[in-house]
């Protein structure tokens, strides 16, 4: 028995050791919280019972952190504490007598909003924001001002006014709901992975290496604390200080209230209960702190959290409803993703009729049988999630449910990558979803963008056998005739149609490269792949360990592009679509030269700059009529070293005796 106890104590520490790094690390949340605390709380109980089991890395010793290897650390002047949680009434009521026993009974709270982003540290001096870090793990964070600084609601200088010379502010960063679903789903259409909600999105944006990248994902910020030397003597209360605050020009949620009572305070708490659901963002709860600065310093702080604020953490709405049946979709990559088809039920004033269900790992997990009685729960998420079943209302002798063997839609036998959780249909060229959603794809706003071709246009010149591969769109015009018989659609359609075909030759070879369809190779990937290696040729001849030496591309999205690139089917269409005219090259930009004083000259850029991206570097040298170069040899004249610059790069370079410059040192040759 004992052996079996301490299997479960290894399964479960491992288990939650991976959730908190997929959590904190690369910002996934595979399991809700709820099953998060479960777990955690089972731990806890055998450890506690059986503590010679006990790993001394234990999930139960530790509160996770985001610190990632990328940015720089850097430690909180103030440490960032989490809050105490509330469930309950009861449990708030508590809270207010802990709370009145040390300062009696004036007491005021103020009530906010407890949003569901990621919490940040911003300094100010003189008026002038000069760091950002997160929140980390409390005592030290990632430092990512650059990041933060697209963010359009934080001011980069402040008016003038009475704020202290150097000062704290703290906040939260999240991404409003739509913000969240559009891109979400133009990740989803490029076939990268998308994010399970808003909170994770705006985490793992933060945690981008590229400003620009950044910039492009709209974040937004709500700021709820100040801290400052002396801050006491300047304000009174935390209510006085986030008026003041918002004078200088930061965002203040509007939805914040000073409350005199406790019955206030529920009563703020039940109205946005169901008011939240009218929000433009997400929120988990409510935050109640005590108002006035001498009580909080009375109270002081535990390990983990003040005593003079809790939060209030509304339950993730959960409802109990019959799995009808389970359906498989096949997407156009050939992943195959499970729904659960449920008997309808209400659920946050939606109708729910189907929630996903992710992977054959988690139908395992949840041990679903045929005619189940499931929880569905509508956390941060946008689609509902199965996250249990009622195991009493199991009917004896129900099935469990079996993962298909082979493709619902055409019946070919799936594959499953080793370390990859999803299945895939391989038959590409046979199965219908895959076929269409490849042209659907290719023909796509983002991709060749082709006017007059939509996507239900596609789908009859399918079924008509007109179109099959990609390559197919370009012979169209041979069937002309053919087509304006069609009776659905007008000649001038038609012409129109082939006119937005035509057209489509001139899109840029990074749009080609993405229209392709090649798994995981989103926007981003396909530009980046395309400026590196300027030629489909060259992509061809490059071998994977290549690939993925490009910054952002990993070894898994590296495997994909090889292996499309290495199937003869693959090089024929892109042998027809050459043929047709489609551009493979970048264009060469006829560089207009600003100035030559590094003509001649070789550099290589490695790291990274406070003031410049990378590409921005380079566009500089190229434009003064320096020669970018991907390796150290001899012959390079200049290595630009940034910040993390990678060591092996570093000794290479002192070993050749190659010049190390900043990006100073190129503004001072440009300009001297
Ligand atoms: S006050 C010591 N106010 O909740 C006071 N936090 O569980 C700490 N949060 O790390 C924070 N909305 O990321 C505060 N209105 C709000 C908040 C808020 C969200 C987050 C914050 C914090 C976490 C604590």
């Amino acid at each position: 028995m004992l052996a079996g106890i301490q299997e479960r104590i290894d399964q479960l520490t491992q288990e939650l050791n991976d959730y908190n790094y997929q959590y904190y690390v690369l910002a996934n949340s595979p399991i809700s919280d709820y099953d998060f605390d479960l777990k955690l709380k089972e731990l806890e109980s055998l450890e506690l019972e059986y503590p010679q089991f006990r790993d001394p890395n234990s999930p139960t010793q530790k509160v996770g952190g985001d610190i990632t290897q990328k940015f720089r650390t850097v430690a909180h002047r103030w440490p960032m504490l989490s809050l105490g949680n509330t469930y309950n009434e009861q449990e708030l009521r508590e809270f207010d007598e802990r709370v009145r026993k040390v300062v009696g009974d004036q007491v005021q709270y103020v009530c906010e909003l407890k949003f569901d982003g990621l919490s940040i540290s911003l300094t100010y001096e003189d008026g002038t924001l000069v760091q950002a870090v997160t929140r980390g793990d409390g005592v030290q964070g990632d430092e990512v001002t650059n990041n933060v600084k697209t963010v359009r609601r934080i001011p980069h200088h402040l008016k003038k006014g009475n704020y202290p010379a150097t000062f704290e502010i703290r906040g939260e960063i999240f991404m409003h709901r739509a913000a969240f679903e559009r891109l979400n789903k133009q990740r989803q259409d490029a076939g990268v992975q998308s994010y399970a909600n808003p909170r994770n999105f705006a985490s793992g944006t933060i945690k981008l290496q590229d400003p620009k990248e950044v910039a492009k994902r709209p974040l937004d910020c709500f700021l709820y604390f100040l801290y400052a030397d002396n801050r006491n003597r300047l304000f009174a209360s935390h209510w006085e200080s986030i008026q003041a605050v918002k004078s200088w020009g930061f965002q203040i949620c509007e939805h914040t209230s000073l409350c005199h009572s406790m019955d206030n305070v529920f009563s703020f708490i039940s109205h946005w209960d169901t008011a939240r659901h009218q929000l433009s963002y997400d929120i988990d709860g409510i935050v109640i702190k005590v108002n006035d600065y001498a009580q909080q310093e009375e109270l002081g702080f535990t390990a983990k959290s003040p005593r003079w604020a809790i939060s209030y953490k509304y339950k993730a709405e959960r409802v109990e409803t019959e799995l009808e049946r389970i359906t498989y979709q096949v997407g156009r990559t050939g992943a195959v993703t499970p729904v659960a088809n449920l008997k309808p039920v209400l659920l946050a004033g939606t109708t729910v009729k189907r929630a996903s269900l992710h992977n054959a790992n988690e139908i395992a997990r949840l041990d679903l049988h045929e005619g189940d009685t499931v929880y569905v729960e509508k956390g941060g998420e946008i689609i509902p999630k199965v996250i249990g079943v009622n195991g009493e209302k199991r009917a004896i002798g129900t099935a469990p449910i079996v993962y298909p063997s082979v493709c619902p839609e055409c019946g070919t036998e799936l594959l499953r990558q080793e370390g990859e959780a999803v299945h895939y249909c391989p038959n590409e060229d046979g199965c219908k979803p895959q076929i269409v959603g490849k042209l659907q794809h290719f023909i796509g706003r983002k991709m060749m963008d082709i006017q007059g071709m939509g996507d239900e246009t596609i789908e009859t010149f399918y079924k008509l056998g007109l179109l099959h591969k990609i390559a197919d769109i370009y012979s169209l015009k041979e069937h002309q005739e053919e087509l304006k018989g069609l009776a659905r659609f007008g000649a001038k359609s038609i012409d129109n149609m082939l006119a937005g075909i035509e057209q489509s030759k001139s899109k840029p070879f990074e749009k080609v490269l993405f229209a392709l369809g090649i798994r995981h190779v989103g926007e981003t990937i396909a530009k980046k792949l395309a400026q590196h290696f300027k030629t489909i040729d060259q992509i061809i001849a490059a071998s994977a360990e290549e690939m993925a030496a490009v910054q952002d591309i990993g070894g898994r999205i590296a495997d994909s592009v090889y292996n499309y690139l290495h199937d003869p089917q693959h090089l024929l269409e892109i042998g027809r679509l050459k043929e047709a005219g489609l551009r493979f090259e970048i264009e060469e930009q006829e560089v207009v030269l600003a100035g030559d004083s590094l003509m001649g000259k070789t550099f290589l850029i490695s790291g990274v700059f406070a003031d410049f991206s990378r590409d921005e570097l380079a566009q500089l040298i190229e434009s003064h009529g320096g020669k970018m170069v991907s390796s150290i040899s001899a012959k390079l004249n200049y290595l630009v070293a940034g910040d993390k610059m990678g060591p092996s790069k570093l000794a290479k370079a002192e070993k050749l005796q190659i010049p190390i410059i900043s990006d100073q040192d190129i503004l001072n040759m440009i300009n001297p």
